[in-house]
């Protein structure tokens, strides 16, 4: 028990100094975003329209996710319930789960994409990015037990979602 404030406070600073680390590494290499999937031959897809279905489809499911996860942390504060959830979310709200269905031009009918993001893709993939981190801190409130952090970690998460939609999706 003794034991138990200093590791905390420990993991807390290093998760500080990697937070820190990850934004200036993220500076140092914002123009290495994964490339732009110029077409389907690029991507597992089997067509464009397969690629916009699949990546509605999943971000809905992230939606799913994390409305379950708030259930689970700020509701019934059980993190150990919570696990496999955030397992799912840490896998699936990443740039690289999701950017290989944004191929170029993929935007108009049936889709609610900006065509902005194919000229801005750098900064639309930062969002991924952006969205990661933020999923990272709610990780770390999770495997804390801290359910206050949990808490305003899923508004920042939300404010990531949000920040994407008003700049690449149509309303
Ligand atoms: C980096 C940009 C970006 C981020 C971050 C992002 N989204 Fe989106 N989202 C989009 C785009 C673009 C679309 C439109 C996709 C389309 O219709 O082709 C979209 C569409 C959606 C849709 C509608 C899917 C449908 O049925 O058509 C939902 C729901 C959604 N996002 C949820 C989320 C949630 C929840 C988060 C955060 C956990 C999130 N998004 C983060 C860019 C983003």
């Amino acid at each position: 028990m003794l034991l138990h404030r200093p590791l905390q406070s420990q993991v807390a600073r290093s998760a500080g100094t990697f937070v820190v680390f990850g934004l200036f590494s993220l500076g140092a290499h914002a123009e290495q975003a994964p490339a732009m999937p110029q077409s389907v031959d690029d991507t597992p897809f089997g067509s464009e329209r397969e690629a916009v279905i699949w990546r509605q489809d999943e971000l809905k499911d992230l939606e799913r996710l994390l409305r379950q996860l708030r259930f689970d942390l700020v509701n019934n504060q059980d993190a150990r319930g919570a696990a496999p959830r955030l397992a799912e979310l840490q896998e699936k709200a990443t740039q690289a789960h999701l950017l290989p269905a944004f191929i170029a031009g993929t935007h108009g009918r049936g889709s609610d994409a900006k065509p902005e993001i194919w000229e801005e893709w750098d900064d639309f993939s930062a969002g991924f990015v952006d969205l990661e981190e933020k999923v990272g801190v709610l990780i770390d409130a999770a495997e804390q037990e801290d359910y206050r952090a949990a808490t305003r970690a899923f508004s920042e998460v939300g404010l990531s979602c949000r920040s994407c939609h008003r700049a690449y999706r149509y309303d």
